[in-house]
């Protein structure tokens, strides 16, 4: 006889089978930046939460309102409440990603936002990315294990007539918390195979999976890192243009997943 947690596992896989036949109803983008996620915010007519879904006292930010079919969730992390500057980076994604799955119950994550691009791998400025694959490029431990644990290389939700019919680009996405590149984080990212490089990924879909609940990555290329600009001028110099691109192929996103269930992605 199948020992007890066999039949477990049947019948999670089972579930989830079950929810890829259900046409999507809530989505929830965790974005880092408010300059990213305002385009958004207005396009779709969110209004703020009055009675927040965080604890009180937090910074965490949740748009909502209705479009088409979708209930349309924007959660930016807020700011800092000592600096004062946007939440990015691992610690408030993967925080943030948690409870906005406990509260709203998702049935798929989608992190949107900017990213470095490496043109040795095929990106340019204002591309759009879907990631493939995420996993994260400065948590080094060189013990047996605890090496790929660090890595945490994780495949995303795939969803190949997304990617089709909106004609996006694809590749890994290497994650850390840094938007400069250490001579270690560039090892790391070129063992990772990243074709783009960001500050949230790994970690939003390090919360995703452990709940179950699919992810897909949105990114939008400000800056070349193996470019001849350096990446802090670059990416401000780029970041209105590129989130108006970014805004733009979110729009095309959500009108895709529209009336569609997860299989159909
Ligand atoms: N977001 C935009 N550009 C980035 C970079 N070069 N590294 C990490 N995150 C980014």
């Amino acid at each position: 006889m199948a020992p007890p947690e066999d039949d477990t596992k049947v019948t999670e896989e089972a579930m989830a089978a079950e929810e890829e036949e259900k046409p999507i109803s809530t989505i929830v983008f965790v974005i880092a930046m408010q300059s990213e996620a305002l385009p958004l915010v207005n396009r779709f007519q969110l209004t703020e939460d009055p009675d927040s879904v965080f604890p009180k006292g937090f910074p965490w930010v949740r748009y909502h309102g209705i479009y088409k079919d979708l209930h349309i969730n924007i959660i930016w992390p807020g700011k800092d409440p000592v600096w004062g500057v946007n939440s990015v980076g691992t610690v408030s994604a993967s925080l943030v990603t948690y409870a906005s799955i406990q509260a709203l119950k998702p049935d798929l994550i989608v992190n949107a936002g900017t990213c470095g691009g490496f043109k040795a791998k095929g990106a340019c400025i204002g591309d759009v990315f879907l990631a493939s694959e995420v996993a994260f490029h400065d948590r080094r431990i060189p013990i047996p294990v605890f090496d790929q644990y660090g890595i945490g290389a994780q495949q995303t939700f795939s969803t190949p007539n997304l990617l089709q019919k909106l004609i996006l680009k694809t590749g890994k996405l290497s994650t850390g918390d840094s938007l400069d590149m250490s001579p270690q984080d560039e090892a790391s990212i070129i063992a990772n195979d990243a074709t783009v490089k960001d500050m949230e990924g790994a970690a939003v879909a390090y919360a995703a999976d452990l709940s179950t609940v699919p992810a897909i990555f949105v990114k939008a290329v400000t800056d070349l890192v193996d470019g001849d600009k350096p990446t802090t001028e670059e990416f401000l110099e780029n970041l209105a243009a590129v989130t108006a691109t970014l805004d733009q192929s979110v729009m095309n996103i959500i009108d895709f997943i529209s009336g569609k269930c997860l299989s159909e992605l």
